[in-house]
């Protein structure tokens, strides 16, 4: 099938339309599926998501419509070990489908070992597989193989082409879009630091198979879902809505509406990222509730996924909005079109099945000193991101210290009294 035809069903003259796109986008039926495909205008980088079930059974063709030849191409699929059995087969059928020579490099997805170390593996496993500059690397797994499987592709001959095919929600509305890659680095004073070496590297396509998450444990799910309410308080409007309407059944892991949550969550970033790839403005807005939610997240005893710590951390900022913006007295009441920003956040997240306190009342000091580490931190001045209400959000420089501790005391930290 000729690529350049089928190209014709996704004309450069619609993607205007798609651009800062925020809601159900337009699909295109393709035989019996349904598929969507978002371009990621990066400059110099074009690259774009294709989100379709059962796309890792046609990938072959995703990627000749996409123009990345296959035909005869060395390619390594480095793929989670442990979902290596029930994904990989399939992916690896596609592409030799397709003409493909595949070699297969399992990874154990853990933070210990998104290191150097693997990324070493992994570029051995490329030698092994005589894979040259004309070579491909397919990163089958949640972000962290992503991450890892993304650097070596970054790194690998000075750079080989990329595809991404995450396997959980917060990969596939986040992690691989934006081309962060990246390893953690051992800390002087012992412990890990997360994600400090690392190359901007986009991916040449992301396909994003909603079926893929039937197998992913249930918190995992939710933890992806705290990304998709912080992209719907960033772009309010029909995603908020739809996320609310839909927020029970996404819990649940109701694949159908996951499939459409998807396309509409991630274009989000993926229109955020276009405008500023390197994070030098806007692209920090992201951060959304992350800085109170790293700070959690780094509590041992608290034993939070990410994404449960950021669920956590929009509640601390919510308030702390709240409590910074100082809306006038006698604001409008729970239920009302316009009721307090906390409010409509808390109950999102309830029925999403994500944590909004602390499980543990850890002390304001202490997740107040974590905060002083965060990255987007300047000279030591904290920069929080705030939502001056739904589809309105900001980057606050230095906010007043009881308007921060505010957001701790929601969120169940205990203050100095308490201790
Ligand atoms: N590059 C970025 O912009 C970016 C953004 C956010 C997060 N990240 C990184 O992503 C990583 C977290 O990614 P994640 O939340 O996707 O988690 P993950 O990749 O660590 O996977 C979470 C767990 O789910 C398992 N798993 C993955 N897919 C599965 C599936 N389909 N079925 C069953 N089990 C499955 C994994 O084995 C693991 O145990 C972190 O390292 C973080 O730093 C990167």
């Amino acid at each position: 099938m000729s690529s350049t035809r089928e190209k014709q069903r996704f004309p450069t003259t619609q993607r205007p339309h798609w651009r800062g796109c925020v809601g159900t986008p337009p699909r295109t039926d393709e035989g019996t599926m349904s598929e969507i495909r978002i371009p990621i205008d990066v400059p110099g980088h074009a690259t774009s998501l294709v989100v379709r079930r059962g796309g890792v059974q046609v990938v072959g063709s995703i990627l000749a419509r996409e123009s990345i030849a296959i035909d005869a191409r060395r390619v390594l699929v480095v793929v989670d070990a442990s979902i290596a059995a029930t994904h990989a087969p399939r992916v690896v059928t596609a592409l030799e489908r397709a003409g493909a020579r595949v070699a297969v490099h399992e990874m154990r997805a853990r933070e210990e070992t998104k290191s150097m170390r693997e990324v070493e593996a992994i570029w051995s496993a490329a030698l092994e597989a005589r894979l040259d500059r004309g070579g491909l690397l397919v990163a089958l797994g949640g972000g962290l193989v992503g991450d890892v499987a993304g650097f070596a592709a970054a790194t690998y001959l000075r750079g080989i082409d990329l595809v991404q095919i995450p396997t959980t929600l917060l990969a596939m509305v986040d992690a691989s879009i934006g081309g962060k890659t990246g390893v953690n680095l051992a800390l002087p004073g012992g412990g890990l630091g997360k994600n400090l070496a690392g190359a901007f590297w986009q991916p040449k396509v992301t396909i994003a198979d909603a079926d893929l998450l039937t197998t992913l444990p249930v918190r995992e799910l939710r933890a992806g879902l705290a990304e998709c309410a912080k992209h719907a308080v960033i772009a309010g409007g029909a995603l908020l809505a739809a996320l609310e309407a839909d927020a029970r059944a996404l819990a649940a892991g109701d694949v159908s509406a996951l499939d459409r949550l998807i396309p509409a969550s991630a274009s989000v970033k993926a229109a955020i990222v276009a405008r500023d790839p390197h994070e030098l403005g806007e692209r920090a807005l992201l951060n959304l509730g992350h800085t109170f939610g790293h700070a959690i997240e780094t509590v041992p005893a608290l034993q939070l996924l990410h994404g449960e710590a950021v669920a956590i951390g929009m509640v601390a900022a919510a308030h702390c909005a709240h409590a910074y913006f100082a809306p006038p007295v006698g604001s409008p009441s729970v239920g009302s079109p316009n009721e307090p920003l906390a409010v409509r956040v808390e109950r999102l997240l309830s029925q999403l099945g994500l944590p909004i306190r602390m499980p543990l009342p850890i002390p304001q000091s202490e997740i107040r000193h974590r905060m002083g580490f965060d990255k987007k931190n300047q000279g030591g001045v904290l920069r929080l991101v705030l939502a001056r209400k739904m589809g309105d959000v900001t980057v606050v420089t230095d906010p007043p210290e009881e308007t921060v501790l505010a957001g701790l005391a929601a969120i169940g930290a205990a203050g100095e009294s308490a201790m």
